[in-house]
């Protein structure tokens, strides 16, 4: 199979969605809509979106009844990301290689536009157009929203605010990652098992699976943030080091934090043992999480 061919289809058809997601506002909230568009199309890898896609075809799923939870998912995703860039949270002026929304736009429209995004996310869930029952989409619904608040993305963004120049312990590092960036693949991979009619046993497997990348994903992200450079990182390259957060290599090393990574994807490679070629996305998507470059 053709990684690259697969994933750049994904893309396709995700930002295809999203392209109509995102087309009309009333009277007085086009800077809304801008902003909007603006933090979904500046070049995101739509990792998740993907997962979704992905899971569902490793079961068997068509990817035409994931399209609207992968949107979902990738709105979700570009709120947080917004948010994450605030004055208040890590104050970053660079975001995919381009200003980011606050800076671009102004503070009041790029907070506004975060809660938008993360709205429509929900509503991309329950359109009476799905060809989901209405059993699945709730529990779409569920996934998603759990991923995102307190038990997951959301806490993990307090976790780390609130752990900044704090030294934490490999299980507090673990359990912030696993909240902040975990939860959200986590649920990605999970949409795709539901979608498929996975079974218990398929959706165990799946969420071993999604352990292990959700960690990896960030193990990668802090590697990346002290060895890439800003532009081809599209982000500022040691703004974790510059703002004292707790990182895998502050805690472990450069060379320790490498070869966590590997070893998560070692334990993400194996949970698949059982799965068919179907699965073979999934496995290429593991391996490009913990060497991507940006
Ligand atoms: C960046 O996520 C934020 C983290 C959770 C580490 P991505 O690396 O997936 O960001 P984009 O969407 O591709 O820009
Ligand atoms: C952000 O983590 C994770 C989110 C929930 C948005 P980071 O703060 O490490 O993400 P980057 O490095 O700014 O993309
Ligand atoms: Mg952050
Ligand atoms: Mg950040
Ligand atoms: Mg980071």
């Amino acid at each position: 199979m053709n990684i690259e061919h697969y994933l750049s289809q994904c893309q396709e058809r995700v930002d295809r969605q999203l392209l109509q997601v995102v087309s009309q506002a009333p009277v007085g909230a086009e800077r809304l809509r801008e902003a909007m568009q603006y933090s979904l199309f500046n070049g995101g890898k739509r990792v998740r979106p993907m997962l979704v896609l992905a899971s569902t075809e490793a079961l068997g799923g068509s990817p035409e009844l994931a399209v609207e939870a992968a949107a979902a998912v990738e709105l979700v995703h570009a709120y947080s990301l917004i948010h994450d860039d605030l004055p208040a949270m890590d104050d970053d002026d660079l975001r995919r290689g381009k200003p980011t929304c606050h800076i671009a736009f102004d503070e009041a429209t790029a907070i506004l536009a975060g809660d938008a995004l993360q709205t429509l996310a929900f509503e991309q869930l329950c359109q009476s157009s799905s060809p989901l029952d209405a059993q699945t989409q709730l529990q779409l619904v569920r996934a998603l929203s759990k991923a995102s608040g307190i038990q997951g993305m959301v806490a993990g963004q307090a976790i780390d605010l609130q752990a900044v120049g704090q030294p934490l312990t490999l299980e507090q590092l673990e359990l912030m990652h696993n909240h902040k960036t975990g939860a959200l693949i986590c649920a990605s991979v999970e949409m795709g098992a539901l979608i498929a009619g996975a079974t218990p046993q398929q959706r165990s497997q799946l969420n071993d699976y999604a352990q292990c990348i959700g960690l990896a994903f960030q193990v990668q992200d802090d590697i990346l943030d002290i060895e890439a450079d800003t532009e081809t990182l599209g982000k500022t390259q040691g703004a974790d080091v510059a703002l004292n957060k707790p990182t895998y290599p502050a805690l472990l090393g450069l060379a320790g934090a490498k070869a966590k990574a590997r070893e998560l994807l070692e334990g993400a490679l194996n949970a698949l043992g059982g799965f068919d070629e179907r699965s073979t996305p999934l496995r290429e998507l593991a391996r490009y999480i913990v060497h991507r470059s940006h």
